[in-house]
């Protein structure tokens, strides 16, 4: 089992990334090979809705663009489950998040070839002490992974306040992830 951890916060040791991590130890405890990518070091452009805003994706199955979008897009395709782990700001996903999820929904919505069906996602939403907004930013996480394609297997919000239980139940979580079936 191939499991991808994709974290969307500047904080490399902040909460977010920290779900992420506890999901990986557990996958990785029951024999998973596992990968973090902190998506901010990534140079991943936004979308230019090319093509008339219809997308030349549409019809090539990849973007025009020449950055490290098409490198992550090729890791998710390898692994057998991703989590996206994006801390909320505003009531939303991270920007890097919403610019990278953007291009992928693309992609793979007007994929002929489905690559993402079956695949697992594990979806996780980090969000302060007030936790203000942070079940709308799950639901709009949701969305993308859905669209795209994926399987959900679980949909987590975490705060300042709840994490002292939700990072423990994170890493069972992720033992369980690495006996799922892809
Ligand atoms: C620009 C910005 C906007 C934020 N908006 C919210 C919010 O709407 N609701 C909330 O509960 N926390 C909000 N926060 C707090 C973060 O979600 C919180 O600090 C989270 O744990 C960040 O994760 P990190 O430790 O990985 O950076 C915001 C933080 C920033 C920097």
């Amino acid at each position: 089992m191939r499991i991808l951890a994709i974290q969307s916060s500047p904080n490399e040791d902040g909460l977010t990334a920290k779900t992420a991590k506890m999901v990986l130890n557990g996958a990785e405890a029951e024999g998973a090979t596992i990968e973090l990518i902190n998506l901010n070091e990534l140079i991943i452009k936004p979308c230019i809705a090319c093509d008339g805003g219809w997308g030349q994706c549409r019809r090539e199955g990849k973007c025009v663009q020449d950055d490290e979008f098409q490198l992550l897009r090729d890791k998710i395709h390898a692994a057998d489950a991703t989590v996206f782990a994006t801390p909320v700001y505003w009531g939303d996903l991270s920007e890097s998040a919403k610019i990278f999820l953007d291009r992928l929904r693309r992609c793979e919505v007007n994929s002929e070839f489905k690559a993402l069906n079956g695949k697992i996602a594990f979806g996780i939403a980090s969000a302060g002490g007030t936790g203000n907004g942070c079940v709308k930013a799950l639901l709009h996480l949701e969305d993308y992974i859905r669209r795209i394609g994926f399987t959900v297997f679980d949909l987590v919000t975490i705060t300042q306040v709840s994490k002292e239980h939700k990072l423990q139940m994170l890493e069972v979580a992720g033992h369980r992830l690495a006996k799922m079936r892809s």
